[in-house]
């Protein structure tokens, strides 16, 4: 059985406070090292797991998320470690007791525990509790040691653990109550603590009163004629990815090895960028420090989710830190230039009903961007610092994310020689030699669907954070208790995406990646209506209504995602523009691509890849090609 060398400490202290060096580093560099000859830009890295879920790869480490932040230790566990289901035991194998019954915790985890008693006072009623020790959180991210707890104690349990208790949550029918039927019972709890200070009050911290009149005035920004619009940005900014990579292609020799998912992560920030405020950051093809402010800005509230104090909220920290200091030059810098776009959007101001500018003929419009709507709208007039905290935050929520659907997608493609000869029979059928247009993406079918099984395999985030408001009683879920569960006003909760995405409840073959199975109907259990397509026909993609909450890519109820079409739009033209022009194949194993999660589920070196130039128009012969291989 394998042992670990557990390293109980906290993770990743910053320059200036005692912490691991290794991590330090990782955070501050701006640049991901990247192997000689190598091409990309670099992202920083937190810790590891494979990516595939397999514990590989000699020492990895592990890491909880964004949206779960504040549980997060980081530890060095061996190799080939296996989770240990028995009844009342929870353990990752890899430990040194090697997860044996009646085993004496470390003092570190008895000091947690202890804490967590003190700090989350009164029992938990009905509910399953996964007790154990917080280093069953190690050597992996947060969220899979939350499936293995869901497999053992069922759709909802208490994570007594910690600082701080969660109830977790890995079932349709109590996360259909929390977002949808309860929706106003709930706010965003402790990520809105940590977001606040990059997103002031921008949709996703604000409270309940700023949020009700933002979404009023950002959900119809979103209008048909400004997606359509966007699809056009999408396929610009697409070609300037496809230049370049020609221009590699073309000086090396019919190959070349690149990390994809910093060409995703550029080509999304320069789209957000300009359909958000019109402001073009050009990263496709070069470095800028606003760039680079903006990516710094990223990791910060990055490292703020993983790390146990809030040490920044201690005013001294803002000069003594490094990061904190970093930090506030990066902010300082957006801000300066967001208000220059938000008054330069004031000076030229056409104030105009709704109406009107939902039907603005977007080709005669120089600036097509929400910014521009938000500024127009009669009747609105947000203040400077408001308007800055809803590009901020839309800044932010529309840039990872996109990127990292696209990483998982080409990662799992990579690995589905079947699923890409389909992708470019279709892209070859519809696309021709264009662009894509709106209509254009209604046909890609195929390709929609395998944005959307990248989603239920890899959801960006991997958790919904909630806190009660009131006291509730939620259902007890899926083989859960008959009278469900009473939790109290302030009770902290995780809605596992991850865990109701891969439920073997709700999905046939989980684990596998088979976009076909969003065209299949699949029955439900007592209070869940299955999946069923038709229940919204037309739709861009698979959505929680077909799935009755079983799939929530984009979130569910009043808080669902605003930018769910512009995400899934934006996806599907850069799949289709790549996919059409190039073969891509993982530089390495898939072991090799090492996992993290910040904000997002991302790679911890990049996804490095080897790139040819496709023959557009031979993928019939790539199908016959795969039906004999795979
Ligand atoms: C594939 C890309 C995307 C994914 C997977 C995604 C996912 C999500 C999810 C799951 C939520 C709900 C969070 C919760 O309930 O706690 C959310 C909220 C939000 N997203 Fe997205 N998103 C994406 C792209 C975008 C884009 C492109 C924008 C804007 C341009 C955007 C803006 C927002 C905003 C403002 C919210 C907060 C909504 C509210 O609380 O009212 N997202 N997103």
């Amino acid at each position: 059985m394998a042992s670990s060398t557990a390293c109980l400490r906290l993770p990743c202290a910053p320059a200036g406070l005692s912490g691991p060096q290794s991590c330090r580093g990782a955070h501050f560099s701006p640049q991901r090292a990247a192997p000689a000859g190598s091409i990309g830009r670099a992202r920083t890295g937190l810790r590891t797991v494979g990516a595939n879920g397999t514990r590989n790869g000699g020492v990895v480490a592990g890491q909880g998320s964004f949206w779960g932040g504040a549980l997060q230790l980081e530890c060095t566990a061996r190799k080939n470690e296996k989770v240990d289901r028995r009844a009342g035991e929870c353990r990752c194998a890899g430990n040194e007791d090697g997860g044996k019954p009646g085993r004496s915790y470390s003092l570190y985890d008895q000091a947690s525990n202890l804490l967590t008693n003190v700090l989350n006072p009164g029992g938990s009623g009905n509910m399953p509790v996964a007790e154990g020790a917080v280093s069953d959180l190690f050597g992996r991210p947060l969220f899979f040691a939350l499936y293995d707890w869901f497999m053992e104690h069922g759709p909802i349990y208490k994570l007594a653990f910690g600082p701080k208790a969660f109830v977790v949550i890995s079932d349709p029918i109590i996360a259909r109550h929390i977002l949808r039927e309860n929706t106003f019972g709930y706010d965003k709890g402790v990520l809105a603590d940590i977001l606040e200070p990059i997103m002031g009050k921008g949709l996703i911290p604000a409270d309940l009163e700023t949020w009700k009149g933002r979404r009023r005035a950002v959900v119809p920004a979103f209008h048909a004629a400004y997606l359509e619009a966007m699809v056009g940005v999408f396929g610009r900014c697409g070609q300037r990815t496809v230049d370049k990579l020609d221009g590699l292609l073309a000086g090396a020799g019919g190959e070349v090895r690149i990390d994809m998912e910093a060409e995703y992560s550029n080509l999304a920030l320069d789209i957000i960028g300009i359909s958000v405020f019109n402001y073009d950051f050009g990263s496709v093809t070069k470095e800028s420090p606003i760039i680079q402010a903006v990516y710094g800005v990223l990791y910060e509230a990055e490292h703020r989710s993983t790390f146990y104090v809030p040490y920044w909220k201690f005013p001294p920290a803002r000069w003594l830190v490094p990061r904190q200091r970093k930090f506030a030059t990066d902010m300082a810098q957006i801000n300066a230039t967001l208000t220059d776009l938000i008054n330069q959007a004031r000076d030229t101001r056409q104030e105009e009903d709704l109406e009107a500018l939902q039907q603005r003929d977007y080709s005669k419009v120089k600036d097509a961007s929400l910014l521009r709507f938000l500024v127009d709208m009669r009747g609105e007039d947000a203040t400077n610092q408001q308007l800055r905290d809803d590009l901020m935050t839309m800044l932010i929520a529309g840039h990872e994310t996109t990127a990292a659907v696209l990483t998982w997608a080409t990662f799992m493609l990579a690995q589905n020689p079947a699923a890409v000869a389909k992708a470019q029979e279709e892209v070859d059928r519809v696309l021709g030699d264009r662009q894509p247009s709106l209509a254009d993406i209604k046909q890609l079918e195929f390709i929609r669907l395998i944005v959307a099984e990248s989603l239920r395999l890899y959801p960006q985030p991997p958790l919904l954070i909630r806190r009660s408001l009131q006291p509730d009683t939620l259902p007890g879920g899926h083989n859960g208790h008959p009278e469900g569960h009473a939790i109290p006003a302030g009770t902290d909760l995780f809605i596992s995406v991850y865990n109701v995405h891969r439920s073997p409840y709700c999905w046939n073959d989980p684990e596998a990646f088979r976009p076909e199975r969003f065209q299949e109907s699949r029955p439900g259990f007592e209070g869940w209506a299955g999946f069923d397509p038709s229940r919204s026909p037309g739709a861009l993609y698979p959505n929680e209504t077909m799935a009755d909450f079983a799939y929530l890519p984009f979130g569910g109820g009043s808080r669902k995602c605003v930018g769910d079409q512009f995400a899934v739009m934006e996806s599907v033209v850069g799949l289709a523009m790549l996919l059409r022009r190039y073969n891509i194949a993982l530089a390495g194993t898939p072991e090799d691509v090492q996992m993290q999660t910040g904000a997002t589920i991302h790679t911890k070196d990049g996804l490095w890849c080897r790139l040819s130039k496709r023959q557009p128009g031979t993928a019939v012969k790539a199908q016959e090609q795969a039906a004999v291989t795979v």
